[in-house]
């Protein structure tokens, strides 16, 4: 099965309603974990890197790593870069193999995102390489306020974008924040739905730690084929560490694959209510 195009899986997810995982990880504990969680659900899978990982761990060694292991998968994985900003670093992730990149200019006008978007996608595609882009911005705050609602998307824009760049997926703001929510986030599903009637492309939702299972059901439900997890993965590997921390038994070993079992039931529990669970067949 091994790797795969982010555009047919998310084409095949939007067609059957559900939500493909797309998981941000850095270490060899949350890469077993996400893959393991895609093999025993039999679920489609997104590997995702982000460019503050490269302290840890340099893009392309990540790409070996992960593309050797999705080529020995049983289940579709895909290897996404997610949000860089310069052009350069989506060269670097195009020569290294990966399926899919995001080009995030969503802090830029909406003629500036759409020229660097373009640019993005005039390259991408010669190499079957899918682009997601983002407009509106989820930003990283820990709480949206009414105040904040213009920089969620604006409806006649993602027509318009989608248009004009012909991108294969569309980040869009409607009420999510990257990282640990200080109070329960209010979504503006209104607007997706809106989003939803003018867009054909598959939609993502950034910033998906921390929602409810009503929240991700609903934003399914409305078009969000992609969900992008990072701190909820984190908790979970940091909550297995503490646990077990003092325990002078386990060795070193033992507490990573004791971190990777946590990542392990913190993916699975997501795909459960992702609905992608038995699609990778
Ligand atoms: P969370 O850290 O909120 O899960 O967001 C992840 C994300 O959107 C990465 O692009």
């Amino acid at each position: 099965m091994a790797l795969c195009n982010l555009e047919s899986m998310l084409l095949k997810a939007q067609k059957e309603q559900y939500a493909v995982g797309s998981f941000d990880i850095f270490n060899i504990e949350m890469l077993k974990g996400v893959l393991g969680a895609a093999e025993e659900t039999r679920s489609p899978v997104i590997v995702a890197y982000g460019e503050a990982f490269e302290e840890l761990l340099p893009m392309e060694s990540f790409a070996r790593t992960v593309i050797d292991m999705a080529q020995r998968a049983t289940v579709p994985v895909a290897v996404h870069l997610d949000h860089a900003v310069s052009f350069d670093l989506i060269v670097r992730a195009v020569h290294c193999g990966f399926t899919s990149v995001m080009i995030d200019a969503s802090d830029k006008s909406l003629e500036d995102n759409i020229e660097i978007t373009r640019k993005v996608v005039e390259v991408c595609r010669a190499l079957n390489v899918s682009v997601e882009a983002e407009l509106g911005h989820v930003s990283g705050l820990g709480t949206l306020y009414e105040s904040d609602e213009h920089i969620y998307t604006d409806v006649q824009q993602a027509k318009y974008f989608t248009e004009q760049t012909q991108v294969d997926a569309l980040a869009v703001s409607i009420g999510t924040v990257h990282g640990v929510h200080k109070e329960a986030p209010r979504l503006n599903l209104k607007r997706l739905k809106e989003i939803r009637a003018v867009v054909s492309q598959p939609l993502v939702l950034h910033g998906g730690s921390g929602l409810s299972e009503q929240d991700f059901r609903n934003t399914i439900i409305d078009g969000i084929c992609k969900v992008n997890i990072y701190t909820d993965l984190t908790l979970a590997a940091l909550d297995s560490i503490r646990n077990s921390a003092m325990d002078m038994r386990l060795s070193y070993i033992d507490q990573c694959v004791m971190i990777a079992d946590a990542v392990k039931r913190e993916a699975i529990r997501k795909m459960k209510i992702f609905g992608c669970c038995g699609k990778a067949d």
